[in-house]
């Protein structure tokens, strides 16, 4: 089956150029298996795209955190996926809870979103999630495969797409899920994409964990069966991880 481990760095809406630049050098010398072990994805703001493309080391690469839904023309302040592909910018994260909540941000458009940039021909990073009090009335899988589901309906081919699953109530709050949180409702989405996509679909896509995912407690999310990787947030801006620790071996 073989689904590759994904380690994926968004560090959101943060960082100076002189910042950036000593992210990157900590990552430059990171001890990592190599990239057919792990995949390993840093996700800087738009405007530190190039300067980090160039700096990064080349087994290492880079995403952008949104695109526009559409191909560029008079939308101000937008970034198109074709500009992405331009650029040599391989992924973008698409659907992150903070576009859907802040920005109000439908599971359609994100489905559409998705469905665009991957015909441009970049890959993608689809988050969903559900918010405390969606989990809190036991909607959470209710929530999920209807964020999942708006995209399935607008792609057929998942082989570019790997999906986080990022509880909201996790997001930047020290309250990671636990091992068996996660395993829950990634089990519970592989069974969805079984029913509802294919066998294919649903052996091979991988479903990685967001949501406050540090150097400490990676292994024993790592452990699970159906934890593909990680979309790590504010611990990405260090990186000050031993990295051996993060890949399930
Ligand atoms: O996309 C990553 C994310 O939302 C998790 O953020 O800071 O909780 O690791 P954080």
């Amino acid at each position: 089956m073989g689904r590759k481990f994904f380690v994926g760095g968004n560090w959101k809406c943060n960082g100076t150029t002189e910042e950036v630049k000593k992210i990157v050098a900590t990552l430059n010398e990171a001890k990592v298996p190599p990239p057919d072990v792990v995949e390993v994805i840093v996700s800087p703001p738009f405007v530190f795209l190039p300067l980090v493309k160039n700096l990064l080391r080349p087994d290492f690469q880079v995403a952008a955190q949104n695109c526009w839904i559409k191909k560029g023309g008079a939308f101000t302040g937008e970034v198109s996926a074709e500009m992405l592909v331009n650029l040599g910018i391989p992924w973008v994260i698409l659907g992150h809870s903070e576009r859907r909540l802040i920005l109000n941000e439908s599971n359609e458009f994100v489905g559409e979103k998705v469905a665009y940039a991957l015909a441009q021909g970049l890959k993608v990073i689809a988050c969903v999630g559900e918010t405390l009090e969606q989990r809190e009335s036991g909607s959470t899988m209710a929530v999920v495969a209807a964020q999942t589901k708006a995209i399935a309906e607008r792609i057929s081919n998942w082989s570019n797409v790997v999906l986080a699953y990022e509880p909201v109530w996790a997001i930047g709050t020290g309250k990671v899920a636990t091992p068996a949180q996660a395993q829950e409702v990634h089990s519970e989405l592989r069974k969805w994409f079984h029913a509802n996509t294919s066998p294919e679909v649903a052996a091979t896509t991988r479903i990685i964990y967001g949501g406050s995912v540090n150097g400490g407690n990676c292994k024993e999310l790592a452990t699970q069966p159906d934890v593909d990787g990680f979309l790590v947030g504010g611990a990405s801006l260090k990186w000050d991880w031993e990295w051996d620790h993060v890949f399930r071996i």
